[in-house]
């Protein structure tokens, strides 16, 4: 998740203390570091005594500073470098330092590497962009700027923007320029811009990226997230969607998109800068769980097309060659199996073709037979686990068709396949899969529509329905987060229990089966997942009173059966506790505790039934003391067999 930082403050050194403003953007960018990074840049704008901007003596134009690094070693020391030279420059004979933007960035677009890194200019070097965001249309952006005789640096959809405004600063100033460019772009974006023609003052605007800004003595800042601030500001705000403003050392304009003034209301920040980088959770899982709807929109971002179809052109495979697929296998470990095993009810119901699902290290190891017509999808947040590489090598050795699913720009399995769908859930830091997982399962089934789609399997209308159905996803998601607190309540009544059963049909299995393994990897329990069908074939001898098992008896999953499924066990003394959808009573009265969910579309239920299950792990993780950022023995990458 890339976080921006924007400030401009005056010129007076009794306002601005010791720190150089290099010095100053670079501390902010330290403090977002949490958000993971993979690049980060700076650009720095000086005036002249009397506040005109610093004119290049070569070119006799203003100018801007750009400073910008590949940081592999995830720290900022290859950008400290850079600004070396400068990094102490507080009143410089050659112009003080009054604004700078600055960009730490983990690549959704383009890999990582110093021309993708922020912040990018358009072709007169005036303008400079930071921006955190996907930007939708950016086929069609690139295409008319390309026409319009615009040359594009790098591969990110972001330096669309600095070219889209320069487009519009012939007749206005910045502050206009930007509105009319914002009103040409679709998706989500944070952005600061910097104009070297404009000496005084940036801009910043915001559409569903979060954006917040600060006020203190001579100086005025806006940035992703509040630990950029603490310290500098006294007074906190936050911009709304589709809010621009005008910043200056003493002074912030906002507007509508429509040119129309805006209010800025004050918001109270009471966070230490360890809580503050959580956005006030106590742990990073907490945060992560928290972020799955943002993290599902940003996966659907991009992938529709005007007319409601999708594109997926990134598999990189041309559509007669995905016709022709007679087969697919899904291979990955942990919680990347457990979104394949979901992915499955898609991809065999709406592209009609037969799925396996494997086991990395199983697949790799089982003689799979493989063809010219089989499509491998090696799933891996990371992008970095050994046994799944091994598995996609496999399979490009049997000349397979094979693309990735993964979280991790320019990872070594989307440089192992031609194509990858990245699921864009941002940095997960907490060891459990949870963001991850979910945007995974969203990907895939993304996938399982394109091939429907290609296929002809599916009407327009009728896959627009669908991916419709996928956007009222995160409104559903977020109402299951919001009952975190039920959940507590039942994790405080079984807490003392040391084994526990899931079971579920249908999609509902594998949901049980990730629900497990997050309460075996961070609550240390014994929590095993069966089909409930299968529990007659030998699991209910296990079954004693105040044995507890948790039952996945939403509507679509063949729910009578669940209901008989949930008597036998209610029958021999099992303590029940449902993952029930709202209003359905009758579900409800058979079990000891409900935990209700939102009522999902067919096939889509897994993203919103997991949710209960991820909180009840992390509650009991919590009531018995545990980390559940770092569980023992559990690495987050495994790059070993
Ligand atoms: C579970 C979990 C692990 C991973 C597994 C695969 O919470 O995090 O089971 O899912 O190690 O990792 P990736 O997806 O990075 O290949």
């Amino acid at each position: 998740m890339c976080g921006i930082v924007a400030i401009v403050r005056s010129t007076t050194p009794e306002e601005n203390g010791s720190e150089s403003l290099p010095e100053v953007l670079i501390s902010c960018l330290n403090k977002l570091e949490y958000r993971g990074y993979d690049s980060a840049g700076i650009a720095l704008g000086r005036v002249e005594e009397g506040g005109a901007s610093l004119v290049d003596s070569d070119t006799k134009r203003p100018t801007i500073e750009r400073f910008r690094a590949a940081v592999s070693t995830r720290s900022l020391e290859e950008l400290k470098k850079l600004l070396e030279p400068i990094a102490h420059t507080t009143h410089a004979p050659t112009g003080n330092y009054n604004r700078g933007i600055g960009h730490t960035r983990w690549a959704t677009h383009g890999r990582p590497s110093e021309r993708n890194a922020h912040p990018h200019q358009d072709c007169s070097g005036s303008i400079a962009v930071v921006h955190n965001g996907i930007i939708e249309n950016w086929r069609e952006l690139a295409d008319e700027l390309t026409a319009t005789g615009h040359h594009l640096e790098s591969e990110t959809d972001s330096e669309l923007i600095a070219h889209l405004i320069e487009e519009e600063t012939s007749d206005v100033d910045l502050l206009e320029a930007t509105r009319r460019a914002t009103k040409r772009i679709s998706g989500s974006f944070a952005i600061a811009i910097m104009d070297a023609n404009s000496p005084n003052s940036l801009v910043v605007v915001r559409r569903l990226s979060p954006l917040v800004m600060g006020t203190g003595k001579g100086i005025c800042m806006t940035a992703s997230d509040i630990p950029a601030l603490l310290g500098l500001a006294d007074t906190y705000y936050v911009l709304e969607d589709d809010e621009i403003a005008e910043i200056s050392p003493d002074s912030i304009r906002v507007f509508d998109l429509n040119g129309d003034t805006r209010e800025l209301h004050p918001i109270l920040v009471s966070w230490d800068i360890s809580a503050a980088q959580k956005s006030g959770y106590d742990d990073f899982m907490g945060k992560e769980l928290n972020e799955q709807p943002t993290a599902i929109k940003d996966t659907l971002l991009g992938r529709v097309a005007t007319n409601g179809s999708l594109t997926m052109d990134e598999t990189r495979i041309d559509d007669d060659a995905l016709r022709d697929v007679d087969k697919v296998f899904v291979v990955g470990c942990g919680s990347s199996f457990h979104s394949g095993l979901i992915a499955k009810y898609a991809l065999e119901h709406w592209a009609r073709i037969p799925t396996e699902i494997d086991i990395s290290s199983e697949f790799r190891y089982r003689d799979p037979i493989l063809n010219s017509s089989s499509l491998v999808v090696g799933v891996s947040q990371s992008g970095e686990t050994m046994d799944t590489l091994r598995a996609i090598s496999l399979a490009k050795s049997s000349k397979t068709k094979v693309i990735s699913i993964s979280n991790v720009v320019d990872s070594s399995i989307t440089r192992h396949t031609g194509g990858v769908i990245y699921t864009r859930a941002g940095p997960e830091v907490g060891v459990a899969a949870t963001k991850t997982f979910s945007t995974q399962i969203i990907a895939l089934q993304m996938l399982a529509l394109y091939l429907a789609q290609l296929k002809g399997l599916l009407y327009p209308d009728e896959i627009k329905t669908i991916l419709e159905q996928m956007r009222t996803l995160p409104d559903l998601m977020q109402i299951a987060l919001d009952r975190s607190e039920k959940v507590l309540t039942v994790a405080e009544e079984i807490a003392s229990k040391r084994d526990l059963f899931y079971i579920g049909r249908n999609t509902g299995y594998p949901v049980a089966l990730e629900g497990a393994l997050k309460m075996k990897e961070i609550a240390y329990l014994r929590a095993e997942a069966y089909p409930a069908g299968e529990l007659k074939h030998g699991p209910i001898a296990l079954i004693e009173p105040g044995t507890v098992v948790i039952a996945v008896a939403t509507r679509g999953r063949l729910w009578e059966k669940m209901h008989a499924n949930i008597s036998e066990v209610k029958s021999r003394g099992a303590t029940v506790v449902g993952i029930i959808n709202d209003e359905d009573d009758q579900t409800a009265s058979l079990v000891d505790y409900a935990l209700f969910v939102p009522r999902t579309p067919p096939l889509l239920d897994a993203v919103v039934d997991i949710i209960p299950l991820q909180l009840l792990a992390y509650h009991m993780a919590k009531l018995k003391g545990f980390n559940v950022d770092r569980p023992r023995n559990l690495a987050k990458t495994v790059t070993v067999e």
